[in-house]
């Protein structure tokens, strides 16, 4: 595997450089950012606990499609009791915040992937409850896109390349940062943050690593569905469930994730539920995407702006 080199530099949120642009990621240089986040002191707090997040994501998951997702009342308040076990150190749930204010859209995204990848990883994963607590994932697998600018978190056309790159770079710093608040660069929360755009079959970043984690890849279907259903600076409409849908199942039938994850999304989308292994996933693609769609698409450096 290539040696991965940072192409920006990774800072907090109050503006320390942790690492800068140039440094090679080798295992001694994760471990002595651990080792330099053993020396900071901060108080922990539940992440549900935050600011207005326990109200936001109880708004938040009662709307459109989420309505039938989170429909079940028991189902839903077992889930909220798993959301509320994981304590953060206080820098790091501050991200929450400057989402909050500066980029709502990914506030909303992080929010709704906690309790998507919290919901499918009831169904899916044994032990799910250790591995939740110790993931921490919705709210952090973006912590890195605090070293991203926010006029390219925010911006209403495509992505240049460049562009592009420097919003990936969101993925190493985040598994930088959160090895660093963490202490360890082993905890699931940091690989999390790493490994959510890598995909099964090796064709995704930062690593091009073929993903072996179930945790990991119940976060990557999540983060794909709810960038395609829900509101983005860059497009006018967002995708509709079916076919949003349609490419989660793409994404299965191509090797990306598994076909299990999708069976569990497509049962939660169904009235009453049925056992995921009962649902069959439809193949044919009947949805559209939204007109004027960006997802996914950069722009060549002497392209439109
Ligand atoms: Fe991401
Ligand atoms: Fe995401």
């Amino acid at each position: 595997m290539a040696v991965l080199t940072l192409h920006y530099p990774v800072h907090t949120l109050d503006g320390k450089e942790i690492l800068p642009s140039g440094t090679v990621l080798s295992d001694t240089v994760i471990e002595e950012v651990a080792a330099r986040g053993k020396e900071i002191r901060s108080p922990a707090l539940p992440a549900m606990e935050f600011g207005t997040v326990r109200r936001d994501l109880l708004a938040l998951t009662g709307r459109g499609v989420y309505r039938t997702i989170f429909g079940d009342e028991a189902e839903y308040r077992g889930l909220i009791r798993l959301m509320e076990m994981p304590w953060l150190p206080l820098p790091v749930l501050k991200s929450i915040g400057y989402y909050k204010w500066n980029d709502p859209y990914t506030y909303h995204h992080i929010l709704l992937v906690f309790a998507l990848s919290s919901h499918l990883a009831r169904n899916l994963l044994d032990g799910y409850e250790e591995i939740l607590q110790e993931a921490a994932a919705g709210p952090f697998h973006d912590f890195g896109k605090i070293c991203v600018p926010l006029e390219i978190l925010t911006k209403t056309t495509a992505l240049r390349k460049s562009e592009r790159k420097a919003l990936e770079h969101h993925a190493l710093a985040g598994f930088i940062l959160l090895s660093y608040y963490l202490k360890d660069p082993g905890v699931l929360a940091a690989r999390i943050a790493r490994d959510h755009h890598e995909r099964r079959d090796g064709s995704g970043y930062p690593r091009g690593v073929l993903l072996s984690s179930r945790f990991v890849e119940i976060v990557a279907a999540c983060d794909v569905y709810d960038a395609l259903i829900s509101p983005r600076p860059y497009r006018e409409s967002t995708y509709d469930s079916r076919t949003a849908l349609d490419v989660i199942t793409a994404m299965a039938e191509e090797g990306k994730i598994g076909w299990d994850v999708v069976q569990v999304l497509v049962s939660h989308h169904r009235k009453g539920k049925p056992h995921p292994e009962e649902c069959k996933v439809s193949f044919e693609k009947r949805g559209q995407p939204p007109e004027g769609n960006l997802y996914g698409i950069s722009l060549d450096e002497d392209g439109p702006a």
